[in-house]
């Protein structure tokens, strides 16, 4: 969705806006722009398209000034064009305005404005905001320091919806001011420089001292200084957090995209994750929850709520916690869950997994749970997202940063966060027994035998070659591999641009079949030893009918039934997916490839789906 970047420092401003929109590429976006404070007055350069065209416009080296906010926009209200692109203006051309999220109320707001004599000249919700900040400014009469950060006050308490917003006016030329609501804003801070940006990858290269806003606290930031304050205007003290990813997990480090270095992190990512809460021979450890058994055992029904790939991880937690802790629990898509009414009290635990901790769907289940009375446990890369400070719980996979569109290392991670989660509930309920022992090595060894897949997988790029001209791909899985079906369809379908299907493998028979013949690719996942026969049979289904087919496996199978086969190493079916999922990401990786598309950007989607 929209990328926000400001600078207010003793610098040029736009190379470092400039840089900034280019590392926010990968949010998705359609047009871009900046604005910066000159000498004479405020100057604003925008265009649709890439970033690449808004610096190629004439004048745009010329710009000396030291504090700026720049966007890339993600269109909701009005098409891509220049003039819907950001920042805004109000119609005297004293104040610059970007924005992100979406003003519900801005039909309403215009008519206002329009009735006091405002005209509006594109077609957004945004244009809104800059002429409330006039329309505020222009009535105060007291002519003190604060004056701009009390009119962008009141345009902000008019405003309804979700927003991240910086401000910057011809009638205060030292200063910035940044506000957010249910939208991500991060500032980060170093000497005599203050770097604004909607996720911490952007200016992870200027400083790892970041400031995490809450909802409707406003900041002054000069150029030595960042004041914060409460939606009362009371000064409020704020503290830095330092976040320990490092500038080059960033980057792509010799990778050709961001997708396959993420695919080759798994590893370390899996590593760090587990960190040091599971161990061999000690009880598993997680500082950042205090349930007790008498609160476990008073569960009628554990939630787990997220989208896309996070929900696919999901399904895998579902797995571990029914089956290890005997807690019934059910996995629900967001955007469904929040409008389904669901039975929810204070007996029920709801986890949130979300690698950005910004999705607006998760986070507004999140809080409908909360007001319900359920307990809220988000599941998150990001420190200090959105929904750790919502939830009442937050423990976090450390994945790193997650530049791909295509979410590869969070699934993997998330999977295997909420497989030592399902262990934990045992030990505290006393559920567990010898066996549990054997899931933890096979966690712990995880690590190592991803580094073997990887190893097997080295040839699928072959086979991707063989089929990336074709239409239809369906996934095929029994038990926990159709959830894995379910993420290497989805992936595909990302990337590559190729209708795909995932379906239980025993359903089959009851309808997709009939779309089964020759020219269609069928992948099938086969690594539970109880189920792997009846899977061949599907499959044969399948040959009979013409279709190629691809299957990743860690049972015996007789491979020359099948077009290409992937021995997988053998582990502990609850965390099989962190397996068996690598040749699906790499599958899709290459057919992606082969096309020539963007594997890192692909069209339509945005990294962090901030609205609903
Ligand atoms: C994954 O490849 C997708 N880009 C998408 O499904 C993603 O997982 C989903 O939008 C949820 O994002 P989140 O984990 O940041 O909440």
């Amino acid at each position: 969705m929209c990328g926000i970047v400001g600078y207010i420092g003793t610098k040029k401003a736009t190379p470092i806006l400039i840089n900034g929109l280019l590392r926010l590429e990968y949010r998705g976006y359609d047009s871009a722009g900046i604005s910066t404070i000159e000498k004479d007055g405020l100057s604003i350069m925008k265009d649709k398209g890439r970033v690449k065209n808004l610096s190629n416009i004439p004048g745009i080296d010329d710009l000396e000034g030291t504090i700026g906010i720049a966007h890339t926009r993600w269109a909701t209200h009005g098409k891509p064009s220049k003039e819907n692109s950001h920042p805004h203006m109000d119609n005297s051309k004293s104040f610059s305005v970007v924005h992100n999220g979406i003003i519900e109320n801005y039909n309403e707001l215009r008519k206002f404005l329009g009735d006091n004599g405002y005209t509006f000249y594109s077609e957004t919700d945004t244009e809104v905001i800059p002429n409330l900040i006039h329309y505020y400014y222009s009535k105060d009469n007291n002519n003190d320091d604060e004056k701009l950060l009390r009119a962008v006050r009141s345009a902000v308490l008019d405003l309804k919806g979700s927003f991240a917003i910086e401000v910057i006016s011809k009638f205060d030329k030292d200063n910035m001011i940044v506000v957010r609501k249910d939208s991500p804003l991060v500032i980060g801070t170093c000497e005599d420089e203050n770097y604004i940006s909607s996720d911490i990858p952007a200016i992870l290269s200027f400083t790892r001292d970041f400031y995490l806003l809450n909802d409707l606290e406003f900041v002054v930031l000069s150029r030595n200084n960042a004041t914060f304050y409460d939606k009362d205007l009371n000064k409020i003290e704020k503290d830095t957090k330092t976040i320990e990813w490092n500038a080059s997990a960033a980057e792509k480090d010799g990778y050709e995209d961001y997708m396959l270095k993420e695919i080759h992190e798994q590893p370390t990512a899996i590593r760090e994750t587990i960190g040091s809460k599971l161990s061999e021979d000690a009880p598993i450890e997680f500082d950042e929850l205090n349930f007790n058994k008498e609160y476990l055992s008073s569960l009628n029904k554990i939630y787990i709520v997220a989208c896309g790939t996070a929900m696919h991880a999901g399904l895998a937690g579902k797995n571990a916690i029914e089956k290890l802790c005997k807690i019934p629990t059910e996995v629900d898509i967001a955007s469904e869950f929040r409008y389904r009414d669901p039975i929810i009290d204070d007996k029920t635990l709801c986890i949130f997994i979300s690698q950005s901790g910004e999705t607006a769907d998760t986070i507004a289940a999140l809080k409908l749970s909360k007001e319900k009375g359920a307990k809220t446990l988000a599941v998150t890369n990001v420190i200090g997202s959105s929904i750790t400070r919502e939830a009442d719980y937050s423990i976090y996979t450390h994945a790193g940063p997650e530049i791909a569109v295509a979410s590869t290392k969070a699934y993997t991670s998330q999977v295997v966060l909420l497989n030592v989660l399902a262990l934990y509930f045992t030990q505290i309920l006393g559920c567990g027994d010898a066996k549990l022992n054997d899931l933890k090595k096979d966690i712990l060894d995880l690590p190592r035998k991803i580094e073997e897949t990887l190893k097997v997988c080295e040839n699928i790029g072959e086979f991707a070659k063989e089929v990336y001209q074709e239409h239809d791909v369906f996934f095929l899985g029994r038990g926990i591999d159709e959830t894995v079906a379910k993420e290497g369809s989805l992936k595909l379908k990302e990337i590559s641009y190729i209708h795909s299907e995932s379906y239980a493998a025993g359903e089959l028979k009851h309808g997709p079949i009939a779309l089964i013949e020759a020219g269609i690719t069928v992948i099938s996942i086969m690594t539970d030893s109880k189920l792997v026969e009846k899977t061949v049979s599907n499959i044969q289904e399948v040959i009979t009918r013409g279709a190629k087919t691809l299957v990743i496996t860690n049972q015996k199978v007789d491979q020359k039934m099948f077009d290409k086969t992937i021995v997988i190493p053998d582990t502990n079916p609850f965390i099989s997916p962190i397996l068996s999922v690598v040749p699906l990401q790499l599958f899709a990786y290459y057919i992606a490839k082969e096309k020539g598309l963007d594997v890192d950007k692909p069209r339509n989607l945005a990294k962090s789906v901030t609205v609903e």
